[in-house]
């Protein structure tokens, strides 16, 4: 018996199979290109991903020795906010114009406007951000009208992957919450928003909770996958829900904290909420039922890959001979400075940011730069920028009204015992690591055995499968830490002029 995850991600797709005691059996991973094709933009063709998808369900059949109808379900996930077009017949119309991509910030304004701030709020739990599907629409109107006049069906990104195993048009609340075209509190798409815009209500897929069955593998996507003919597909979750299914983020009072290249502050939600203002995403959680809010800092992990790429030739070396990665020659040399960096603080707007300030001309910047201040000094006050910064989505959980009570943490920063360390102490909690590492294909993988039976609820699979590792308690920098933050958040508001001034120069 085997359950797939199917992630469609950004860098490329991975299958995982597991079995029912929620052991890995395999994984296989294939990637694809991304294109620039202008600044600010970011596509890819879904026939790579679908490519890809195929080369890696025959890859972890394979790689697992497991026979396909062994399958007993495949949950889908993938990179969220995508725009993929598709005509009459099925056929991709344009490249996807991708979460990242950042060319609509006029149709977002424009959007606000028509519909209303507050309107929107309302309705859809969030503000317009550049990254996420409507505006791009708008977009596509405007810029490529042939485009728009040939359009039958919008779809996101894993959901492609799913017409082409199934045949069905259809998405699931989570990722349909990216689009802003979504009631996110009625788990509906919002007619009102729909009408609006003026977006036909029918171009928008058939809406269904994760764990629910959205067709079945074709005979045509069978041959093309080494899947079974008529193998079930669940539907499954946008990275974000699913990768916290995969951590067990599946009941109020439990909080994850990701540190990958960006950092993600994810909370579970009985019931819908929203911060007032709408600084955190409110989505419907892969829960069924169940809501989550969610703060982004574009670049943590980034910020770290960026200073090394940039400035730590020399630790490379150091690592290459040693046969070790440069990050740990990076973060022992920072792990010898006092917390606080000797009063150095680091701002992470290295791409601008989401939380708490959805901010696309936000920089990053050192502050507080002495003559005593090494490399050391500076990689150290990245990983409190970094913190601090997690920390800001943390205290707009307060504000929300969500409940937090157990945080656990995950993603290649979070291996680092110090950076933990540092972010233990500036949250000035107990954070806990589990035992599941993989992520989104392996929370999908677990909606799929929830929606087939295998596992009585998405509660029940995280309960049966995944365990606490390791806890790492705050020591004695809280206090340093707690007085550094209040200098840490009044510096955006401080320096906003500043980032405005040199975006026009
Ligand atoms: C979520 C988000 C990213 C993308 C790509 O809001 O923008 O997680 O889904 O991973």
């Amino acid at each position: 018996m085997a359950l797939i995850g199917l992630d469609i991600g950004t860098s490329g797709a991975k299958a995982l199979a597991v079995n029912s005691r929620g052991k890995v059996l395999a994984t296989a991973f294939a990637e694809y290109p991304m294109a620039t094709p202008h600044p600010l933009w970011a596509e890819q063709d879904p026939n790579h991903w679908w490519k890809a998808a195929k080369q890696v369900l025959r890859g972890v059949l394979r790689k697992a020795e497991i026979r396909a109808p062994e399958v007993q379900g495949i949950g889908l996930t993938g990179q969220m906010h995508g725009l993929v077009l598709l005509d009459e017949a099925g056929a991709v119309l344009r490249p996807c114009i991708m979460w990242n991509d950042q060319r609509t910030a006029e149709e977002c304004a424009e959007m606000t406007a028509k519909v209303g701030r507050e309107r929107l709020l309302d309705l859809t739990g969030n503000l317009v951000l550049p990254g996420f599907t409507a505006p791009k629409i708008l977009w596509v109107r405007k810029h490529e009208p042939r485009v728009y006049e040939k359009t039958r069906h919008v779809l996101l990104p894993k959901d492609f992957i799913r017409y082409k195993l199934t045949g069905e048009f259809a998405s699931e609340m989570s990722d349909a919450s990216g689009t802003v075209l979504l009631d996110v509190r009625q788990r509906s798409w919002s007619a009102e928003i729909l009408n609006i815009l003026q977006v036909p209500s029918e171009w928008m897929p058939a809406l269904v909770e994760s764990t629910e069955q959205t067709g079945r593998v074709t005979r045509m996507a069978a041959k093309d996958t080494g899947l079974n003919e008529g193998t079930p597909v669940v539907g499954g979750g946008g990275d974000q829900a699913a990768g916290a299914v995969g951590s067990g983020i599946v009941r109020e009072g439990v909080v994850s904290v990701t540190i990958g290249t960006s950092g993600v502050v994810f909370a579970h939600s009985a019931g819908y909420r929203r911060e007032p203002q709408g600084r955190l995403h409110a989505f419907c959680h892969a829960v069924p039922k169940a809501w989550h809010l969610m703060g982004v800092t574009l670049s943590a992990g980034g910020s770290l890959r960026w200073f090394r790429d940039a400035f730590c030739m020399e630790e490379k070396q150091v690592a290459r001979k040693k046969g070790i990665d440069p990050y740990e020659v990076m973060v022992k040399s920072a792990s010898r400075c006092a917390a606080g960096s000797d009063g150095l603080l680091f701002l992470p707007y290295l791409t601008g940011e989401r939380t708490p300030y959805p901010d696309p001309l936000a920089r990053g910047a050192f502050i507080g730069l002495t003559v005593r201040h090494t490399k050391a000094h500076m990689i150290r006050s990245i990983l409190e920028g970094v913190a601090f910064s997690l920390k800001d989505c943390m205290e707009l959980m307060k504000n929300a009204g969500v409940p937090v009570a157990d945080v656990r943490v995950s993603g290649g920063g979070a291996r680092s015992e110090v950076w933990r360390q540092i972010l233990a102490d500036v949250l000035g909690r107990n954070l806990t690591t589990v035992t599941s590492t993989e992520g989104a294909p392996y929370g999908a993988a677990l909606l799929a055995g929830a929606g087939v039976g295998v596992f009585e609820s998405v509660q029940a699979a995280c309960d049966r499968v995944i365990k606490p590792a390791s806890i790492t308690n705050p020591g004695k920098h809280v206090g340093v830490y707690d007085r550094f933050y209040e200098v840490y958040r009044s510096s955006y508001r401080q320096n906003t002029p500043l980032f405005q001034s040199l975006s026009r120069l």
